[in-house]
């Protein structure tokens, strides 16, 4: 088993992550610049301020991800930077950005992809009220239907959200990310106006670029088992999946918003800023799902007292698991990266055969899979096997489900570079190329070796350790 010439091997970044320049070419202050300045927010008081500077060095961010051969570029179009003001006219020093960055893969040979949004609002939207007011997924169609506008010739295939899951619950329920909210309702209407800007946007960039564009949402669908056979047990492994999972997955592919959810948060709100027609707005099947795949978890029924634990991205005491104060997760058992999450690629198998059953079909895109790990500069490689291992593993997980019917025909490994991963700021580090943050010199590490032989020979069995003797 190999992977085609045709599934696409590529690497993802996201603006405030790797652009720096925040205040160049006339951008203006995102919510992540808010929250970097909100003492006690970012670990060691970091800021997205410079990170990579891909503002001023991407064509040699390009160079480099065509000596490494990748196929494609995730990035994300930071939305203050193309409209500083957020709604009206755009920035065309900002747009000349993404386009310049647009061709300059092109005349690489590596194709565009494009996130519309990807955190980093506008700081005069979360002024009046964030993702909490439904004004602003009408912002956000309008956006997009500028953006496809302008970039609709140069951008290969088009994403409305990341993780979606992310901006509301992390942001406006356990606060680790920006706006750095912790109100249980505010958080449940950020996911309806997410959801309804998922639909609003996808109709807007069709409407601009026809059927011919593929679109893709890009969600981190939850695998999340029971810690037992016990019914409390997997009831409450359910009731995350439904808050993580069908929150997004019901409007967005059912056109509805799931009784269990309305269930799950019925002491918190009766869904009433759900309008009548919200969900058929909601309800744009994406080409292309897209899925972001990092680890696992266990759930049980918590005892008294008990508080749903984070999920990873940082601490505020406030869990973004909104209603499921009586669930908690089991300690997580053998290896794990940087992070603290566990590793086990047979959890993206499942997960990708899950959806083939549900959505038969339905194309799908690993459009981030990776893992932070401590690396090591020495001597100019950073031999880090460890994220070898979790890269050869995760592959196979999506060969198998290749294999057995899944409509998988892409895979970006997050990240290209080391960058700003929000709360942890610098501390992290996912990158397949190191960045010296002092020079922003550019060091590949062995698997960024190991990625390209993949991509070569586009076969796990073969791309063997020819990449340990590189260059
Ligand atoms: C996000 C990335 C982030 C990565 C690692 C994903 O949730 O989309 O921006 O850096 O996970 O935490």
């Amino acid at each position: 088993m190999t992977f085609s010439k045709q599934f696409v091997l590529g690497t993802a970044t996201a603006s405030y992550q790797v652009e720096g320049a925040v205040a160049e070419g006339g951008r203006t202050p995102s919510i992540w610049d808010t929250m970097c300045r909100t003492p006690g927010k970012v670990l060691g008081g970091d800021t997205g301020d410079v990170a990579c500077d891909q503002y001023h060095l991407f064509r040699d961010d390009v160079a480099l991800m065509a000596d490494l051969e990748v196929d494609a570029y995730r990035f994300s179009i930071s939305w203050s930077r193309v409209i500083p003001d957020a709604v009206g006219p755009i920035n065309p020093e900002g747009v000349a950005y993404y386009r310049a960055l647009c061709e300059e893969l092109h005349s690489r040979g590596i194709k565009a992809v494009a996130t519309l949004y990807h955190w980093d609002l506008p700081q005069v939207l979360e002024d009046r009220g964030g993702w909490t007011n439904r004004e602003t997924a009408f912002a956000f169609a309008d956006y997009a239907r500028a953006m496809a506008t302008e970039l609709g010739d140069v951008v290969d295939m088009w994403s409305t959200l990341n993780e979606p899951w992310c901006s509301s619950y992390l942001g406006y329920a356990s606060g680790v990310h920006a706006p750095g909210r912790t109100d249980d309702l505010a958080a449940l209407q950020a996911v309806h106006h997410l959801n309804l800007a998922h639909g609003l946007g996808q109709r807007a960039l069709r409407e601009v670029l026809g059927k011919d564009v593929p679109v893709c949402l890009t969600l981190n669908l939850h695998v999340v088992d029971p810690a037992s056979d016990a019914p409390e047990d997997v009831a409450a492994a359910r009731r995350i999946r439904v808050v993580g999972n069908e929150a997004f997955l019901g409007p967005v592919m059912d056109g509805v918003l799931p009784d269990e959810l309305r269930e799950i948060t019925r002491d918190i709100t009766d869904w009433s800023f759900v309008q009548d027609g919200d969900l058929e707005l909601c309800h744009q099947v994406p080409d292309v799902l897209g899925i972001n795949y990092y680890s696992t978890s266990r759930a049980r029924q918590a005892d008294a007292g008990e508080l749903a634990s984070s999920g990873g991205h940082g601490e505020t005491g406030a869990s973004p698991w909104v209603g499921c104060d009586d669930v908690t997760f089991l300690p997580v058992e053998g290896p794990t990266t940087q992070m603290g999450w566990n590793i086990e690629p047979d959890g993206l198998y499942r997960l990708l055969m899950e959806v083939e059953q549900r959505y038969p079909g339905l194309e799908m895109m690993i459009t981030e899979n990776g893992a932070g790990f401590d690396d090591e500069v020495v001597g100019g490689r950073v031999h880090d096997i460890r994220r070898v291992d979790y890269l050869r593993g995760h592959l196979g997980a999506v060969e198998r489900a290749v294999a057995d019917g899944a409509n998988v025909t892409g895979y970006f490994l997050w990240s290209l570079l080391d960058n700003f991963e929000w709360s942890w700021g610098y501390s992290k580090t996912f990158g397949m190329v190191h960045v010296d943050y002092e020079t922003q010199q550019r060091t590949p590490k062995d698997s960024a070796y190991w990625y390209r032989d993949l991509s070569r020979t586009r076969d796990l069995e073969t791309v063997g350790d020819a990449w340990v003797a590189v260059p």
